[in-house]
């Protein structure tokens, strides 16, 4: 069954927080935000001085669940069908008139080429027909700028940890567009981790949610996994052999696995990556000197995750972000404020030149001096 478009819980109404603004603009600015990179397809009204508007999300998990993973012929159609309802949707909700908008924020990269390129091309259309400046958004700094939007946001500078289904990446984080890469992974991202081992436990895609549920029935000391690179000295990760360790436990069984040997197994791998997670992010902490951890991307909505976070935070006396759940995997909102957020730094960073390219690989650090 494939999920229908739902609008969040800030529809129509602006948020309440004065903090989650954008406070710069000497006259507002109303921002649409266009998310399609992968399989998610956002849209969002952000105003600079009123906040979020509105904002909808149609995810395409259903559609790619029968193939175990995207398939990206299938989610660029699916964007192809599902954008100008759901902008009709956030429009019609929040009593906002199409051509009240004055810029139009949508991710040019990185991502699955095919999917960029029909958000890239209905903003294109939209900013042509509306006579509305657009703007290329880096998917990865609307994930690492979306706890800004959270009601509790945190002052610049900040360590921020994005963890989502292709990156693993610690940054320090200076300024919009100020990032300093600290450590990344050498291989699989933390979500692609969480991914394989749940497809090798029959769990089905995407597999994080589903291997971070079962976890909680299992004993934390049935099996012990290896927590690669947990003191390399270095901020860099690997995870893609704590997916072949999960492998190696599956095949040591001649039998079928029973759900509760599963649920042993899904706890041994949530231990395992969550205590390299934590770590490299306090030694990011101490390398820089910084109080403050923020953490982005899907894999930030992990609930084992942010207990350790938390726990450690408290130990060690640093505080730690999260954006509002809904915000963790992709939206349109991060998008939109994101690009707000540009907008902020340098007005003419929207153009009417509707000649558009997208950037499927498009490393973060190239933004520093955009
Ligand atoms: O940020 P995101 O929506 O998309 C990318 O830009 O990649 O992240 C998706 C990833 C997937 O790998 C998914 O399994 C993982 O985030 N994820 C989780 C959880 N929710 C989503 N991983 C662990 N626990 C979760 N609760
Ligand atoms: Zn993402």
């Amino acid at each position: 069954m494939v999920v229908g478009p739902t609008l969040g819980r800030h529809q129509g109404n602006t948020l309440q927080s004065s903090k989650n603004r954008t406070t710069f603009h000497a006259r507002p600015m109303l921002i649409l935000g266009i998310e399609s990179s992968c399989d998610e397809t956002g849209i969002a009204l952000y105003d600079s001085q009123r906040g979020l508007l509105g904002h909808a999300l149609h995810s395409q998990v259903a559609m790619h669940e029968a193939y175990g993973g995207v398939v990206p012929e299938l989610a660029s159609r699916d964007h192809i069908r599902r954008v100008l309802p759901l902008l009709q949707q956030v429009l019609d909700k929040s009593g906002t008139a199409l051509n009240s908008i004055d810029a139009i924020a949508y991710t040019k990269g990185p991502g699955l080429a095919g999917a960029l390129l029909v958000g890239a091309s209905i903003a294109c259309g939209l900013g042509l027909a509306l006579d509305k400046p657009i703007l290329g958004v880096h998917h990865l700094e609307g994930h690492l700028l979306s706890p800004l939007l959270a009601a509790e946001r945190p002052d610049f500078p900040f360590v921020a940890l994005l963890v989502s289904g292709g990156h693993t990446q610690l940054m320090r984080v200076d300024g919009v567009g100020r990032y300093t890469l600290l450590g990344e992974t050498m291989d699989d991202a933390a979500g692609e981790a969480f991914d394989k081992s749940a497809k090798l436990l029959g769990l089905g895609y995407p597999g994080g949610p589903a291997i971070s549920r079962l976890a909680e029935f299992g004993d934390p000391h049935v099996y012990k996994l290896p927590r690669p690179m947990l003191h390399s000295k270095n901020l860099d990760f690997s995870f893609s052999g704590l997916k072949t360790a999960v492998l190696t436990v599956v095949k040591n069984h001649r039998t079928n696995i029973c759900e509760q040997d599963k649920a042993h197994i899904a706890r041994a791998f949530v231990d395992a990556i969550v205590d390299v997670l934590t770590a490299k992010c306090v030694d990011a902490l101490k390398q820089t000197g910084l109080k403050r951890l923020v953490i982005a991307g899907g894999v930030g909505a992990n609930q084992q995750l942010r207990a350790a976070l938390n726990n450690a935070a408290q130990k060690r006396r640093f505080r730690v972000y999260y954006p509002e759940l809904e915000f963790c995997t992709d939206n349109g909102a991060m998008i939109a404020f994101a690009g707000a957020l540009r907008l902020e730094q340098n007005p003419s960073a929207a153009t009417h030149d509707y000649a558009f390219s997208v950037r499927p690989r498009w490393p973060l650090e190239e933004l520093r001096n955009a």
